[in-house]
């Protein structure tokens, strides 16, 4: 063998050991069997640095991994598939999702979970597809990311641009529904703390706000529509019927007067409180 070929393959070597690279070069084969939570990282940390640090920042972080991949190997189809994600998120999450033309295209055609979710190989985006695209086990479509990544899984599909206007108009709706969000919270303002209904009020209200966020990500404009938008404004109007029950006497609980020890309606909220 030349020197210099001894010497190319010294160094190969050398930086090799330097580098630590033999973890992921040489531990090819996927080792049979069950593993627990704790021995999936133990083993991947090394090999898999970049991926568990997204996934120990994510949304994921208390949810093992066998949760999306099981205890064995050999199953990342199963981590892929939507029924997986849907298990935990089902209701609004998945519904929304089922309801868009995507969620349509993926019931009519089931595609084909051994391919890796990157750009090109699906036809229409299921869940992982835009939230764990890549690999990437943080989520893709958080808003704190920036809007650039969103659009660039998007746009292995759609036209950058589209797929900007589509994003922008979500983001939107989103701000409007917030702002009913805001004025929900004033008008409940109005009402007395003891009022056994407010924290009820308020949490559809949350709901409803959510709604709007799912159907606007998710790109369908029925669901967040029809449980959305009318929804929240039905909430306004139920916030202001219970200022007026109060204003009218009729929330106020009788009891008695803390001077003259007479029944008598207390007082309701504060009638100059203004909700608007
Ligand atoms: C929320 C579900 C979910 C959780 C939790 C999860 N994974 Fe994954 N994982 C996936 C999906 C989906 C893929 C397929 C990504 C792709 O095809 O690009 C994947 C891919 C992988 C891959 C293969 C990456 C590649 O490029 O081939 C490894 C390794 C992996 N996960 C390890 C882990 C480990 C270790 C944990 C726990 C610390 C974990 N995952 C937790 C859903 C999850
Ligand atoms: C004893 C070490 C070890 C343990 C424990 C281990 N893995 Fe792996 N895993 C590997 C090796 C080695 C590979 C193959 C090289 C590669 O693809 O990175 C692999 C591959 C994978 C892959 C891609 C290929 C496939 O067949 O799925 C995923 C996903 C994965 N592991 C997830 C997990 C999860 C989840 C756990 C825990 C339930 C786990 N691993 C436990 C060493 C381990
Ligand atoms: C074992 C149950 C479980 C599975 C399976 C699961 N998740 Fe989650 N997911 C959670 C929990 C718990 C949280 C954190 C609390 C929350 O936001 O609901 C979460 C959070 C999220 C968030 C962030 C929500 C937010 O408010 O910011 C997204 C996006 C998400 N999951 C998508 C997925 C996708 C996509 C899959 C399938 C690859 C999946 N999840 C599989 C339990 C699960
Ligand atoms: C076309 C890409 C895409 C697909 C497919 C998709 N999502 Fe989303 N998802 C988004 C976007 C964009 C958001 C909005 C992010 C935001 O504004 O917070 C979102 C938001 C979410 C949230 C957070 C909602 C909240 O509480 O604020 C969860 C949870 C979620 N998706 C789960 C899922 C599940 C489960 C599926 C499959 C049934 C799925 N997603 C399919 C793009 C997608
Ligand atoms: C894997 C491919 C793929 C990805 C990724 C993808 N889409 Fe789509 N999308 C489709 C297909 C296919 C259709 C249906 C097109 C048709 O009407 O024939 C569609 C339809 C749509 C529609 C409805 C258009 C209409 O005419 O009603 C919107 C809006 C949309 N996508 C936005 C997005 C956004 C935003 C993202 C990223 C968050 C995204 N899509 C990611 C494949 C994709």
């Amino acid at each position: 063998m030349p020197t210099i070929e001894r010497l190319r393959r010294l160094t190969l070597l050398l930086a090799w050991l330097a580098l630590g690279l033999p973890a992921s070069a040489v531990a090819a084969e996927a080792p049979a069997g069950e593993f627990t939570d704790t021995e999936c990282v133990a083993c991947h940390v090394g090999q898999d640095a970049g991926l568990l640090a997204t996934q120990r920042d994510g949304p994921h972080a208390a949810v093992g991994c066998s949760a999306c991949h099981g205890a064995t190997h050999g199953r990342l189809p199963r981590a892929r598939d939507d029924a997986t994600c849907s298990g935990c998120h089902a209701g609004a999450a998945a519904a929304s999702h089922a309801n868009s033309k995507h969620g349509v295209l993926l019931t009519l055609a089931p595609p084909d979970w051994n391919a890796p979710l990157q750009r090109g190989r699906y036809r229409a985006p299921g869940c992982a597809y835009c939230h764990l695209h890549d690999g990437d086990h943080g989520n893709r479509m958080d808003p704190a990311r920036g809007r650039e990544q969103a659009v660039w899984v998007c746009g292995g599909c759609h036209a950058p641009r589209f797929a900007t206007t589509q994003l922008e108009a979500g983001a939107r709706l989103v701000a409007v529904a917030e702002l009913k969000r805001r004025e929900a919270a004033a008008i409940a303002g109005c009402l007395p703390t003891g009022d056994e209904t407010r924290a009820a009020l308020l949490a559809r209200v949350d709901g409803h706000l959510r709604n709007v966020r799912l159907g606007a990500g998710h790109q369908s404009p029925d669901y967040q529509w029809w449980y959305g938008q009318p929804a929240l404004d039905g909430d306004l109007i139920r916030l202001r019927d219970r200022v007026e029950h109060w204003r009218r006497g009729i929330g106020a609980e009788p009891g008695p007067d803390a001077a003259t020890d007479a029944m008598v309606v207390r007082p309701g909220p504060d009638r100059a409180c203004d909700p608007r």
